[in-house]
């Protein structure tokens, strides 16, 4: 029986150093069956596809595979390649995408991310002002004045997804683990960006990687937390360190 769930960012926190992610991986097989493995990821299913390959190809061995994929900064979830149509069901109710779009059209200093990284429930952004962090307020009043439920989210740097209210990766997590009846079970979650902010929700343990984003570190200068680690280790081994600190492993 599982006795713990971790969830996990990819890139710049599972991924990153491949040695680091190896070791983890050394560590945590020989337990494989007494822990869930969620990964929780901006990127959509073909790209984490695409990155799990390509760390095959570099490393000639796999990833561990998770229980569940939340993917697209929380607006889809997988199991194996199949999506959760009550997710997205869920998060579909008072979202108004249109008119979001059709709102920040032409806002200033806010450049549409590649088609292939909207989805129906996704519109990012990159941010080319002098102070992002003032446009993104801005953007939210806006919004908010509007009437306009969303969720904001800021990350490394430059990116700014608007996704429904509650679809963003902490409340997949707390979705994902009603469904599957695991509330109860000590949870670890790691990150190292703006959009991984969700994940830190109480009651969970989490830990943030030494080499996170100034966007993720200022949000932890304001927490009092001593169910946060800020990790002296970078990526994967940050995880590891946390296993053994929350003594999960
Ligand atoms: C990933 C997604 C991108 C998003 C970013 C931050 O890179 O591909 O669309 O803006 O994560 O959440
Ligand atoms: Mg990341």
């Amino acid at each position: 029986m599982p006795q713990f769930l971790l969830v996990t960012d990819l890139d710049n926190t599972l991924i990153g150093d491949n040695e680091a992610t190896l070791n983890l991986i050394e560590h945590l097989l020989p337990h494989r069956d007494r822990f869930y493995l969620f990964y929780a990821t901006g990127r959509n299913f073909d790209s984490v596809a695409h990155l799990l390959g390509f760390f095959q190809l570099l490393t000639h061995r796999p990833l561990l595979t998770p229980d569940y994929l939340i993917a697209s900064v929380g607006t889809a979830i997988y199991h194996r390649s199949y999506p959760e149509p009550g997710w997205t069901k869920y998060i579909d109710r008072d979202w108004q995408r249109d008119k979001i779009a059709h709102l920040l059209h032409n806002f200033p200093g806010l450049i549409p991310q590649s088609d292939r990284e909207q989805n129906p429930w996704k519109l990012s952004f990159y941010l080319s002002t002098k102070d992002d962090t003032i446009t993104v307020s801005k953007i939210g009043e806006l919004l908010s004045a509007n009437q306009l439920a969303c969720h904001i989210t800021f990350s490394h740097r430059n990116t700014l997804d608007i996704t429904p209210l509650h679809a963003h990766k902490g409340s997949a997590i707390l979705w994902l683990q009603q469904q599957l009846g695991i509330s109860h079970l000590p949870t670890l979650v790691c990150g190292d960006s703006g959009n991984d902010i969700t994940m830190y929700q109480p009651p969970f343990y989490g830990v943030i990687v030494r080499n996170a984003q100034p966007e993720l570190l200022q949000w932890y200068s304001q927490q009092q937390s001593d169910r946060i680690l800020l990790s002296q280790y970078d990526y994967a081994a940050a995880i590891l360190e946390a296993l053994h600190y929350f003594a999960l492993l």
